[in-house]
């Protein structure tokens, strides 16, 4: 028998999202991430994995989008739709497309993560940051290097870096892996698994299926605004469906992507979770 699931860390309960009171991009989503775990979510474009990470920050009203229907739960209290209340219940999101200040340095961008967690004391603050340094020493060697100037992945992995300095209990992340060569992909992979090592819990939206799977305890698949498929991933990665679906595909594309890189093996070559 398995051992049973830790407590919810965040709980996503039926939840119905639309854009301009129109567009429905969430028709009854339910999905539950344990404290301490991954949780990946896939689909497609336009399934509706950032609209989801959005009413769980409580971004949504940025995009003119609000839940119609439905509850997020962080530690058994409702979230709100008020992204500093997210950042203060430890929900902590690193958006689409990375979003770093280019125009600021490496630095400043990291400072920058630290507000809205005012709850923070000053130990918590430097605890905090010697982790992040600790985890992506690159950023400790480019401290004075204005974001803007930086790689694909470096701003990644600064996007990331920013997030944990509000010591967050819950990281969602919108597509780490986009557009970064498959080397990048891996170690962007080994880090989040890293991050949740070290006791954060997860969760993972990406298109890259091979490498959410590789690192991930439980995936749902997304399709069209609602869960297609659940369950653990090792058994998504091996089950008939998602191969055919993303698996194929991710593949297809990591080797379209791979040319100048050669031979560099597929993400999902990274080690599995034996916990
Ligand atoms: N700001 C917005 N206004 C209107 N429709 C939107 C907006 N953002 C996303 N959508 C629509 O909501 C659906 C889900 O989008 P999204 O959550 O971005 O998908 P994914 O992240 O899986 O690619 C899509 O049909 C998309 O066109
Ligand atoms: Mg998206």
């Amino acid at each position: 028998m398995s051992p049973p699931e830790p407590p919810s860390a965040l709980s996503i309960e039926n939840l119905h999202v639309t854009y301009g009171r129109a567009v429905e991009a969430l028709r009854g989503v339910s999905l539950d991430l344990p404290a301490g775990r991954i949780v990946a979510v896939l689909g497609a474009n336009g399934a509706g994995k950032s609209t989801l990470l959005r009413a769980v920050s409580g971004t949504l009203g940025l995009h003119r989008g609000a839940v119609v229907r439905g509850a997020v739960r962080v530690g058994g209290q409702a979230l709100t739709g008020d992204p500093a209340r997210a950042v203060r219940a430890g929900v902590v999101q690193v958006p689409e497309g990375r979003r770093v200040f280019a125009g600021l340095t490496v630095e400043e961008n990291l400072r920058a993560g630290e507000l809205g967690r005012g709850r923070l004391g000053a130990a918590s603050r430097r605890q905090a940051r010697d982790r992040v340094l600790d985890l992506l020493p690159v950023l400790a060697e480019r401290r004075r290097q204005k974001a803007g100037l930086m790689s694909g992945g470096e701003q990644q992995m600064l996007a990331i870096g920013r997030a944990l300095m509000a010591d967050p209990r819950v990281l969602l992340l919108d597509e780490p892996s986009l557009g970064l060569a498959p080397r990048m992909v891996r170690q962007i992979g080994v880090i989040v698994r890293e991050i949740n090592r070290q006791g954060t819990a997860v969760l993972l939206v990406e298109q890259n299926a091979a490498m959410a799977l590789s690192i991930a305890h439980r995936a749902s698949v997304l399709e069209n605004g609602r869960v297609r498929l659940e369950g653990p991933a090792a058994e998504l990665a091996a089950g008939d469906e998602v191969r055919r679906l993303y698996l194929g595909a991710a593949e297809e594309s990591a080797a379209g992507e791979s040319t100048a890189a050669g031979t560099a093996p597929a993400p999902a070559a990274l080690t599995r979770w034996t916990a």
